[in-house]
């Protein structure tokens, strides 16, 4: 399974801090935003990965994450020339999905909750159709939102509807079997202009092939689209960690755990930071017999 994460845009709504910068490259706490997203996919066992970002904004992405072979992954670069919608994605990575499935996420969403590796490596097997996650929120005419039936298969999906038919949020999370690429190709732009994700969706689900996986209130889904949103995810990353002594969306821990490079090799990149407690962490959790063999990512 191919990977895709959409870090473009304008990230207007964070003026004036994304006019100098890519809003995926912004501070979550202690580490770049995209950690977290890219975390994600590599929990999922995805390791072949695009980072689309807007234009001028790859040299960034790639100063940050290079090739990827520090982390065990292969990583390449695409650039939209403006903001298409969310399915545009799959266009613009075509050539890098090729004939395989793929997973997207978008690269300001943060998800951390218990088991969630062992949820989204079941969930990226054999994937027929398209899996959708879905998560309470208090506000959902902001989001995608999914309509379940009493037995929890997915009915409906709008996009940010003014009389939501439930709470539930579609995440920017999605996995889909290669031909969300031709669906893609023949979407024609919303009323906004956009490629929306949602007609994608609603494509599979027409087809009864959208599956819907509920993430429960033992869930964390946040979005980093406003300067609220931005500061509360950082207090949440720092209290966990502070409180927990671990870290959350670690891609050098998450590369070990997960067998994409070796202790010492996870080592040496701590090292590399060694003056940051991000990096002394790193050394921590690779040293000494604390260390021991890599337990399963989660
Ligand atoms: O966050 C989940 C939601 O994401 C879903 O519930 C919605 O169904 C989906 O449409 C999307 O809604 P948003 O309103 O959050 O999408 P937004 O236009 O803000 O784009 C999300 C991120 O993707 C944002 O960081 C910018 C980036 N982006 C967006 C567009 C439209 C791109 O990189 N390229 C694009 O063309």
């Amino acid at each position: 399974m191919k990977g895709i994460i959409l870090a473009g845009g304008h990230g207007s709504r964070l003026h004036p801090i994304t006019l100098g910068v890519s809003k995926q490259l912004l501070p979550v706490y202690d580490k770049p935003m995209v950690y977290y997203p890219l975390s994600v996919l590599m929990l999922a066992g995805v390791t072949d990965i695009q980072i689309i970002s807007a234009p001028g904004d790859a040299a960034g992405f790639q100063r940050l994450l290079g090739d990827g072979s520090s982390l065990g992954l292969t990583l390449s670069y695409a650039e939209q020339d403006k903001p298409r919608g969310l399915a545009d994605a799959f266009l613009v990575s075509a050539d890098h999905i090729g004939d395989e499935p793929v997973a997207l996420v978008l690269g300001d969403n943060i998800f951390h909750g218990p088991g969630f590796g062992e949820l989204l490596r079941s969930s990226a097997r054999d994937v027929d159709g398209c899996v959708l996650f879905g998560y309470p929120v208090r506000d959902p005419e902001r989001y995608g939102v999914g309509e379940t039936d009493a037995s929890g298969r997915l009915v409906s999906i709008e996009e940010k509807p003014a009389a939501p038919r439930s709470n539930l949020a579609v995440t920017g999370l999605y996995f889909y079997d290669n031909d969300v690429v031709r669906i893609a190709r023949g979407l024609r732009p919303s009323e906004r202009g956009e490629l929306e994700i949602t007609d994608v969706n609603l494509a599979y689900l027409r087809r009864g092939k959208a599956r819907f996986v509920e993430l429960g209130r033992g869930f964390v889904w946040l979005d980093t689209g406003t300067h609220n949103a931005l500061t509360e995810a950082s207090q949440y990353v720092q209290i966990l960690e502070h409180r927990q002594g671990v870290r959350i969306g670690c891609v050098e821990e998450i590369a070990w755990r997960m067998g994409y490079i070796d202790r010492d090799a996870c080592h040496r990149l701590g090292r590399a930071l060694a003056n940051s407690p991000y990096g002394q962490y790193i050394m921590e959790i690779t040293e000494g017999p604390a260390a021991g063999a890599p337990r399963a990512a989660s």
